[in-house]
């Protein structure tokens, strides 16, 4: 199926037309800047904008960082409060005139991962975290995702601080400003994967957003038993991902075959 996929980031909306069942573009990727303030009008307004781009008059898929429950967003860590409580879905399918179908972006990542990437053919426990301005979670059991976990929230007890919130403490943020050498942001993540290793007991880590490309760099720290993986599928796994959600919620057109 062709779904337009769309990975709605606090820096850039990226979007490009996805062959779900090959998990491949079948369009250049395009990418508009984020307006700031990042409101929802704003927002909406400038998907439009790459949804007129392309052209498109079919459904979108649509990756979002915040946690989507039913279409509505929950939280927002680091996109604008006025977020909380807004239907994505229907702001999105309005402003656009295409059934749009929203996820959280690091479950839109994930499913790309376990589709077409690390995760293939994974069963068990798998957790896949992407690791940008903020940490994402996935986490599916034989290849299902149980939706919206939000583990990069979970509390540390670290050295410098009692109870730090995982992504304030190693996420790729924080390794910029606090330009963190790779083997000491080796060290504070592996500390993160080990308390998710205690608490999930996952079989397999698998490792995504801007950090992952440098998976050599810093993995060298870690001492778990989990296996760990980099994602295979990069920066392109948020617009993928979307669009395979996007395939699997689309009703078909009526009058059409099914
Ligand atoms: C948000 C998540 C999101 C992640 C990656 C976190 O701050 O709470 O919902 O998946 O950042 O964007």
């Amino acid at each position: 199926m062709e779904i337009l996929g769309v990975d709605i980031g606090g820096t850039g909306i990226k979007g490009a037309i996805v062959d779900t069942e090959k998990g491949e573009l079948i369009s250049e990727r395009k990418r508009i800047e984020t307006p700031h303030p990042a409101t929802p009008a704003a927002v909406a307004e400038t998907l439009k904008k790459l949804v007129d781009e392309f052209q498109w008059k079919g459904a979108i898929g649509c990756g979002f960082p915040a946690t989507i429950h039913h279409g509505v967003a929950y939280s927002a860590a680091n996109i604008d409060k006025t977020w909380i409580n807004t239907p994505v879905e229907q702001l999105f399918t309005e402003a656009t005139k295409c059934q749009t179908f929203v996820l959280n972006d690091a479950d839109a990542a994930g499913l790309c991962e376990m589709k077409f990437g690390a995760g293939k053919n994974e069963n068990g426990v798998v957790m896949m975290l992407t690791i940008g301005t903020g940490i994402g979670s996935a986490v599916f059991v034989d290849g299902h995702l149980h939706p919206n976990t939000e583990l990069g929230h979970l509390f540390l007890n670290t050295k410098e601080d009692k109870y730090k919130i995982a992504e304030h403490y190693c996420s790729e943020r924080v390794r910029v400003e606090k330009d963190l050498s790779w083997s000491k942001f080796g060290t504070k993540f592996n500390k993160y994967l080990q308390r998710l290793e205690f608490l999930f007991n996952p079989d397999l880590f698998i490792l995504g957003g801007g950090a992952s490309k440098n998976f050599a760099k810093f993995s060298p720290e870690f001492q778990l038993h989990t296996r760990v993986v980099e994602a295979q599928t990069l920066n392109l796994a948020g617009i993928i991902g979307a669009a395979v959600y996007g395939a699997q919620h689309v009703k078909p057109a009526r009058g059409k075959a099914k």
